[in-house]
């Protein structure tokens, strides 16, 4: 069933792509003087709510100080993970960021911006549960539909794949034991560590992902602006203050 949905959220995504693109391009932003976002809010500490349900997180620091870079004023819009570049490609925002992978497959359907950050997927099991890729045949593994922490779960023959709509959600799953290991990205996984008492091993990160705003397929002078702010936020200090803030480290791609 969740197969299903996957495929057909894929196949509405592509489809999207055969019909009149609606976006607003660079200038006429400008001329409106705000910038729609679209994020998810469910991937701490990227993009998530606070107890005052307020949108929290790096990709939401970064979000701002780009507009900031741009003159413009942000405005947010939280979409469920599965909709986000349906949504983009429909005109509902300008621009998403929402740690999307940077994908062949997402990239024939929208444009990707050059990296904001490099990391990994990292898994996530109780002590003694498996902690490197051979380890997980014949496993059952837990990871967010739709993300490529489902598609390299998928390379490893686990016995059972049990796919979540939100990444948080996998927590519970494996701590109560319903699966043997959950695979995420390795930031969101030293979350869990920080902000919940709970016993979890957390391996080195096992590939390496770039991750990128998206604007809707051929929004070019858009994707040529986000470019040069993240550039300038680069080059400035503004980047990396928020990078230490969220991680103590600089998480830029090297
Ligand atoms: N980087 C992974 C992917 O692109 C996971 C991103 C999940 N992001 C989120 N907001 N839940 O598939």
């Amino acid at each position: 069933m969740k197969k299903i949905l996957w495929l057909a959220s894929l196949v509405l995504v592509l489809g999207s792509l055969g019909m009149a693109q609606k976006f607003r391009t660079f200038p006429e932003i400008k001329q409106s003087g705000k910038i729609l976002i679209g994020t998810e809010g469910a991937f701490p500490p990227f993009n998530f709510f606070d107890e005052q349900n307020q949108l929290k997180g790096f990709d939401i620091d970064i979000g701002n100080a780009i507009a900031k870079q741009l003159g413009l004023e942000p405005e947010w819009k939280a979409t469920a993970w599965d909709s986000l570049l349906i949504a983009l490609n429909q005109g509902q925002f300008d621009f998403v960021i929402a740690s999307h992978t940077i994908t062949e497959e997402r990239a024939k359907a929208v444009d990707f911006s050059k990296p904001y950050y490099c990391t990994g997927n990292v898994i996530v099991s109780k002590p003694g549960g498996p902690q490197t890729p051979d380890e997980l045949k014949g496993k059952v593994i837990g990871a967010q539909l739709g993300t490529t922490f489902e598609k390299f779960a998928k390379q490893f023959q686990p016995r059972d794949l049990k796919t979540y709509q939100t990444n948080p959600d996998a927590v519970q799953d494996l701590l109560s034991g319903r699966i043997d290991a959950w695979i995420t990205d390795q930031f969101t996984a030293l979350e869990v560590l920080k902000t919940r008492d709970v016993q979890i091993e957390i391996s080195e990160p096992v590939n390496t992902e770039k991750i990128g705003m998206a604007v809707a397929k051929g929004n070019s002078l858009l994707v040529a602006a986000l470019n040069q702010a993240l550039d300038e936020i680069q080059a400035n200090g503004v980047y990396e203050q928020i990078s230490m803030k969220w991680f103590g480290k600089d998480i830029r791609c090297k």
